[in-house]
């Protein structure tokens, strides 16, 4: 199952386009393709239509949503290579290195505000989802500076990756299941799936990292890691499986979450891209 074939994933895609193009033209639009246009997973988005389907058997009604969690991860990464020194990104020049430090402060906050654009119709709960997530956000990135030189405990990181990524994850997740009118119990579940996957996810990207295997971006700044954490109290190996079991009891909890739904192929492909973005990618390690 390729999920660039997803018929989700090539909505978004066309939809991301589409607001690329429609842009006047300005030094802007070129920074916002470059950001945009070039790649990227589309995690959020594809979660969040996913999640719509799920619970309506349509996404269709989602997808200005959806550009809106992606336009906020996008401007996320810019200003995370604005604080992390990052100079590729999608491997491309990261946006500072390629327009400079203010333009591409800029190009993050403009993102930030087309974001706000594209959530605004979904009323007042939707909204108010979305905003805290984007509050996390930034107070994960704030912890992540404040904790810099010193030791991050478990708790810490764990606090710092559910705010700074996992957070947008189950925003999507339960804004996907919100505006297809699931109630609010439900809404909470679908956000709670995205949260244990969001940070299973971050999980996997830091013990990569940390393993040099990432490819497609580099900093000069890394944030602390987890199997950096557990190698002050064990070997190497042991706080490296010790990782990846916590990656599995994340990932089998994020299922467990979605289990009782009816099956149906949004279902299936939910659990797909569980897996492609977790135990998938720990297969070389
Ligand atoms: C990058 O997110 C930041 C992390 C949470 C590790 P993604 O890995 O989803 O970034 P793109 O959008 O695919 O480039
Ligand atoms: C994740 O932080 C970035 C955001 C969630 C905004 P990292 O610094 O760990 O991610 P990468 O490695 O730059 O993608
Ligand atoms: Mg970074």
């Amino acid at each position: 199952m390729n999920i660039k074939e997803w018929e989700e994933y090539r909505s978004i895609t066309e939809g991301i386009d589409s607001f690329v193009r429609e842009l006047e033209d300005s030094y802007l639009k070129k920074m916002v393709g470059h950001v945009c246009s070039t790649g990227g997973k589309r995690i959020r988005p594809l979660l969040l239509l996913l999640s719509s389907e799920a619970c309506s058997n349509s996404y269709k009604n989602s997808l200005e949503a959806a550009l809106a969690v992606e336009m906020m991860h996008s401007a996320s990464l810019v200003h995370d290579d604005l604080l992390d020194q990052g100079l590729f990104r999608r491997n491309l020049p990261s946006a500072p290195k390629k327009f400079g430090a203010s333009r591409a402060l800029l190009c993050g906050d403009f993102l930030i505000a087309k974001s706000i654009e594209f959530i605004s119709p979904y009323g007042k709960k939707v909204v108010q989802i979305f905003g805290k997530a984007g509050m996390d956000m930034a107070e994960g990135e704030v912890l992540d500076l404040q904790l810099e030189g010193k030791e991050f405990s478990e708790k810490d990181y764990f606090e710092c990756i559910y705010r700074k990524t996992a957070s947008l994850f189950e925003a999507s997740a339960a804004i996907g299941a919100s505006a297809a009118g699931a109630d609010e119990a439900l809404a909470k579940r679908f956000g709670l799936f995205g949260r244990q996957l969001g940070i299973a996810y971050q999980l996997v990207d830091d013990l990569l990292e940390f393993l040099e295997r990432l490819e497609g971006k580099e900093s000069k700044h890394e944030s602390e890691t987890l199997p950096r954490i557990y190698m002050r109290e064990m070997p190497r190996e042991e706080a490296i499986k010790k990782v990846v079991s916590c990656v599995e009891e994340y990932v089998g909890s994020a299922k467990e979450l979605l289990e009782e739904l009816s099956p149906c192929p949004a279902k299936e492909k939910l659990f797909r891209i569980t897996d492609y973005i977790t135990l998938d990618l720990l297969d070389t390690v």
